[in-house]
C-alpha cells in the first residue's frame, strides 16, 4: 500500500504497534502524539507531530499538510486517568474527538478508525453481550468513549463520513500501564515472571472478556483496510475469550514454579469489571470484515511469559 496513515496516539502501546504493522505493508505513518509522550519502545516514524489533540489548530494544520488517506484515532485518557480527572477526559476522549472527525470530513475523507471500549456498556448486561446493548456506562471514561460513537454514527448517516468503531474487551498485554486499574490480569503475569506474589483486586469467579494484544492490534489494521460497502454496523465488539481472575491464577500456577497470589477484591474494580460481560458478541465483525481472533487463552499465555521473560532477562 502506497497511502498516508494519520495515527494519533502513535507514541502509545497500540499506536506503535499498528505504526509498525502498516508501515510493513508499505503505508506513511504520521503519528501525532504528546512531547514527550516517546518511550523505550519508540521506532522512528515517518512524519512525528508533537502536541495535544485538544490543539484544534494543530489538528487542521497536520491534517491540511499531510491529507491522510485514513486516520487511525487512539490519542485518549485511559480509565483511571480518566476517572482521576473527569474535565480532562471529556476535552481529550470527547470534545477533542468530535473536532477531529469534524476536521477530517473537510480534509481527509478516508475511514477514521476509532478505539472505543467494553466500557461503554453499564453493569448487569446479558453475556454474550450484542453490538445493539444499550450504552449507559457508569465511568466517565465509558461516557467519553460513548459521546464520540454517537457523533461518529450520525456523520456517517448524515454526510456519509466513514466512521469505524472497535469495542474492546480487556487487553492482555505485556505493555499494560501499572495504573491502569482493569489491567491485573496483565500485571498478573507480570508479577508471575518477576518473581512477585499478587494480590487479584476481584474475586476468584469474577470473569471478562479478553483479546491478545497482537489480536487488537491486528484488527485496527484490518478495519482500517476493510471494504467500506460491506460495513453495516456503527460499532464492532470483539471477543478473544471468557477468562475469570481463578483461571489466570490457575495458569499462571501451572507454569511459573513458585508462583503465590491472593484475592483481596478492590470495590473501585470490581466496580469497573464485576457486571460487565465474560463474552462479547463479535459476530458483525466476523461477517462484514471477516475478523478472526487468532489467539486462544493457553497460546495468549504462553506467548506473553515468553515476552515478559525476554524482557526481564
Ligand atoms: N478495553 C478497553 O477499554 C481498551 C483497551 C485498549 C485500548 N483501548 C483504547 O485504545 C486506545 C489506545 O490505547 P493504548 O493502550 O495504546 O493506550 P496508551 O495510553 O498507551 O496510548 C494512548 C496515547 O494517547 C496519547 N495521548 C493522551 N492524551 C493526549 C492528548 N491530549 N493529545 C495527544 N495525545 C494524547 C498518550 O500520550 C498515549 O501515547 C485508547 O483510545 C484506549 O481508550 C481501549
Amino acid at each position: 500500500m502506497n497511502d498516508t496513515i494519520l495515527i494519533t496516539g502513535g507514541n502509545g502501546n497500540l499506536g506503535r504497534l499498528v505504526a509498525e504493522r502498516l508501515e510493513a505493508q508499505g503505508s506513511r505513518i504520521v503519528s501525532f502524539d504528546l512531547p514527550g509522550s516517546d518511550g523505550p519502545h519508540s521506532a522512528p516514524r515517518d512524519t512525528v507531530v508533537l502536541g495535544d489533540v485538544r490543539d484544534t489548530a494543530l489538528l487542521r494544520d497536520t491534517l491540511a499538510t499531510h491529507r491522510p488517506d485514513a486516520i487511525i484515532h487512539l490519542a485518549s485518557l485511559l480509565s483511571g486517568s480518566s476517572e482521576a480527572d473527569p474535565t480532562a477526559a471529556w476535552e481529550i476522549n470527547a470534545s477533542a474527538s468530535v473536532a477531529l472527525m469534524q476536521l477530517a470530513r473537510e480534509l481527509a475523507p478516508g475511514p477514521f478508525v476509532f478505539s472505543s471500549s467494553v466500557a461503554t456498556y453499564g453493569p448487569g448486561l446479558p453475556s454474550p453481550l450484542a453490538v445493539d446493548a444499550p450504552q449507559w456506562p457508569e465511568t466517565i471514561y465509558g461516557a467519553t468513549k460513548v459521546a464520540v460513537e454517537r457523533m461518529g454514527h450520525y456523520l456517517r448517516r448524515v454526510h456519509g463520513f466513514d466512521f469505524r468503531c472497535l469495542r474492546f474487551p480487556m487487553v492482555l498485554s505485556p505493555f499494560a500501564p501499572p495504573t491502569a486499574l482493569t489491567a491485573y490480569p496483565s500485571h498478573a503475569f507480570r508479577a508471575a515472571i518477576e518473581g512477585r506474589p499478587f494480590t487479584f483486586p476481584v474475586h476468584p469467579e469474577t470473569g471478562m472478556s479478553n483479546l491478545f494484544l497482537d489480536d487488537v492490534v491486528d484488527s485496527i489494521v484490518q478495519l482500517v483496510r476493510a471494504d467500506g460497502s460491506r460495513l453495516v454496523t456503527p460499532g464492532y465488539n470483539l471477543h478473544g475469550y471468557s477468562l475469570t481472575a481463578g483461571e489466570i491464577a490457575a495458569e499462571l500456577s501451572a507454569r511459573v514454579q513458585g508462583f503465590t497470589c491472593d484475592f483481596q477484591p478492590d470495590p473501585v474494580v470490581v466496580g469497573f469489571v464485576g457486571g460487565g460481560p465474560d463474552e462479547m458478541d463479535s459476530t458483525p465483525a466476523r461477517a462484514e470484515w471477516d475478523w478472526r481472533p487468532k489467539f486462544d487463552f493457553k497460546t495468549s499465555a504462553a506467548t506473553l511469559l515468553d515476552r515478559l521473560a525476554a524482557e526481564v532477562r
